[in-house]
Parts: structure tokens; C-alpha cells; sequence
């Protein structure tokens, strides 16, 4: 049947509001929770035992945490495994809980609580529990916006199609030394303030950046932690370290989507006010704080997974008597990406698009460091 197409008369309209994801605490209690049930149950025939954090006001096409950003609770039991899988969606995890074997392609390293990783897109990966306790990780995935383009791509016997790869060998010129394509295909410069026309080999030929599953371990991460934790509490900045993956350039991110911070805010930190673009929830791994959001109040404490600001709603935090440790994942680089990067530091200061030609923001760090 002939699908009618509408033309829906826009003229004049006023700017759609935004309808912010209120935010909301997932308690330390109900993950613990959830973990026990995957447990308690058989076998799954993929081995990968995992429950999707949903948000109340998710309307899907998948279950999500974040508008663009779902958050699994992945569970192994000892001596299970998980077939492999390969996806075209890139990943963030952390260990929350015992330990086990990662494999990311041709990388392999065994993971322990808190540390952290990336899997990148058409990596194949799987996991191996080889210890006598439960292996747990929370998996951050940008799924929920490749279901909602209806492009997420997935191969669910990844072997097959790498031998299959093999056996086509290169068919092109891609992998190889010699010439390319697109050099024969000159720019053609337009009018003199940059614009050009390039031929169609530019399109399929782009400059490549190695992409790696990189992996951060708690034991490196955490003495550097105490330099952030020491800093005055008069810093304007945020107490805290992005765990950088190269590939991920300007974008300072951990996946080509998201960066990954971890904080160590001490006693009594209040951040100022602000908003961004980009979408945060965090993990606290240790310490208990509040934050404003969008004018609610809300507590949290360790093992607690907050949604703690939706883009571009106004929110700030706090730490109490002991200060926090907390991991951060925000979709920042997929913004800078998209030209889409606002940020508001304070509300007194104007709204920047990060990464463009209005410059950056600048903390007090140099007086910090003169102080120091
Ligand atoms: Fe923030």
C-alpha cells in the first residue's frame, strides 16, 4: 500500500520545548538486587546475563538510561563465558564488581573492580570468569541513538564473518601502500574563503585513526586521584580526570561517543551552577554528596547510579563530610562531533560552543598552582 506522505506546514512555529529526563537514583539496593537475580537464573544461550537500566521517561525504540545512552548491569558467574559479538555501537564498562577476562579483538586483559575500558564499534568482544565470585561491570553503550536511526548494526556470530573477510582477502585498495584514489582526484577550490568541491573518492576514502580497546586499571588510576582530592576548594574547575583515549582527538573522549571521568571531590565541595549540552550520569564508587537538578534536590551515596543531569538542564553538585568518588560518562565528543557542544559554566558567563571559534573556558588552575 501507497505510504501518503504529509507536509506538515511549519511556518512561524515556535521553537519545540524541550522535555528534560527528570533526574533520578538508581539505589545501591536495587543494583545489588538485580545482580542476585541474573544469577538465580539459567543460562542464557549467548551466556550474557544483563538487565537495561530504563528510564521512566524513555519511549524507547530500546530500553535507555539517557536519551542517547543506555547502561547495562552485566553479570557473569564463575566459569561462565559469553559468545562473542560484534556491534556497531562502541562501548564504556566498569568492573563494580570481582573480576574477568576481557577480550576485545586481538586485545585481552583481565579487568578488576573499578577499573575501566572501551570497546570500540566492530570489535568483537566476549568475557571469561575465571575467578570464584560473581564478575559485574556496568556496560555504557551509545545503542539507544543507533536504534533510534534504525542502524545498529549487529553480528551475532562475529568468527564466521572475520573468516569470511579472510578469505575475500583485500579486495580494494584500502590496506595498501600505494597510491590513492582520491589524490587523482584534485580539489577544486570555490569562491576564497574555503569552500571546495572533492570528487567522490574523498567520501570513501577518509584519513583513519587507529581505534583501540584501551584499558585504565584502578591501581594506575587511583594514586593520581588524590591530586585532584587535594586540590583548594576555591579551584573552579572540576576535581577530577577524563581517562583519554588518543583516537578519540580533540574530542577528548574515552569512546568516539563518550568520555569517562573520574572525580575525587573533597569534603565539603560545592560546584557552581551550570549546564552543557551533553547528558551525565554517574556511578559513585565511593563517599556519599547532593545535587540540584533542574531545581530538585536529590542525595546519593556509594553504589548509587545517578542520572544526574540531563543536557542542558541547569545542576550542580556537592560533596559532604568525606568528599566522593564518582565515574562520569557523558556523550561530549559525539557533541563536539556534531557542532552541538554547548557549555555554560556559570550562569553569569555566556553560552559557548565548545571547540569552535569562540574559544574555551579557563579555570583558575594557574593560581592553584602558584598557591600549591
Ligand atoms: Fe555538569
Amino acid at each position: 500500500m501507497e505510504q501518503q506522505i504529509k507536509l506538515v506546514d511549519v511556518s512561524g512555529a515556535p521553537v519545540r520545548e524541550q522535555a528534560f529526563w527528570p533526574t533520578v537514583v538508581l539505589p545501591r539496593a536495587a543494583i545489588e538486587a538485580e545482580i542476585e537475580r541474573l544469577a538465580s537464573l539459567p543460562r542464557p544461550a549467548n551466556g550474557r546475563r544483563a538487565a537495561s537500566i530504563n528510564h521512566p521517561m524513555n519511549q524507547g525504540p530500546v530500553p535507555a538510561f539517557a536519551p542517547g545512552i543506555d547502561v547495562h548491569i552485566e553479570v557473569l558467574k564463575p566459569g561462565e563465558k559469553t559468545d562473542p559479538v560484534m556491534r556497531n555501537s562502541s562501548r564504556v564498562d566498569m568492573c563494580i564488581r570481582g573480576n574477568g577476562v576481557v577480550t576485545i579483538g586481538q586485545t585481552q586483559f583481565k579487568a578488576e573492580k573499578f577499573d575501566v575500558w572501551n570497546t570500540p564499534s566492530m570489535e568483537p568482544f566476549s568475557y571469561r570468569n575465571e575467578s570464584t565470585d560473581l564478575f559485574v561491570r556496568l556496560s555504557y553503550s551509545n545503542a539507544p541513538l543507533l536504534e533510534k536511526l534504525e542502524v545498529h548494526y549487529a553480528d551475532l556470530n562475529p568468527g564466521a564473518s572475520i573468516k569470511e573477510a579472510a578469505v575475500a582477502g583485500p579486495a580494494d585498495a584500502t590496506a595498501a601502500a600505494g597510491p590513492r584514489a582520491r589524490d587523482m582526484a584534485k580539489p577544486i577550490p570555490i569562491g576564497s574563503v574555503g569552500a571546495q568541491m572533492l570528487g567522490y573518492e574523498w567520501l570513501v576514502d577518509i584519513d583513519t585513526v587507529e581505534s583501540k580497546a584501551l584499558h585504565w586499571p584502578w591501581k594506575e588510576i587511583s594514586p593520581h586521584l588524590e591530586n585532584v582530592y587535594g586540590m583548594d576548594k576555591a579551584y573552579t574547575g572540576r576535581h577530577l580526570y577524563v581517562l583519554y583515549n588518543p583516537a578519540t582527538e580533540r574530542r577528548i573522549g574515552t569512546s568516539h561517543s563518550f568520555f569517562a571521568t573520574i572525580a575525587k571531590l573533597p569534603p565539603g565541595k560545592v560546584d557552581k551552577p551550570h549546564r552543557h549540552s551533553s547528558v551525565a550520569i554517574n556511578y559513585i564508587m565511593w563517599g556519599h554528596g547532593k545535587s540540584v537538578v533542574n531545581g530538585q534536590k536529590i542525595e546519593w551515596e556509594a553504589g548509587d547510579l545517578h542520572f544526574s543531569a540531563p543536557g542542558w538542564s541547569v545542576h550542580n553538585h556537592a560533596s559532604r563530610e568525606e568528599g566522593f568518588v564518582a565515574l562520569t560518562i557523558q556523550d561530549h565528543p559525539l557533541h563536539i562531533a556534531m557542532e552541538s557542544l554547548l557549555w555554560q559554566e556559570t550562569l553569569k558567563e555566556p553560552i559557548h560552543k565548545l571547540g569552535s571559534n569562540d574559544g574555551g573556558i579557563q579555570t583558575n588552575l594557574t593560581s592553584q598552582l602558584k598557591a600549591a
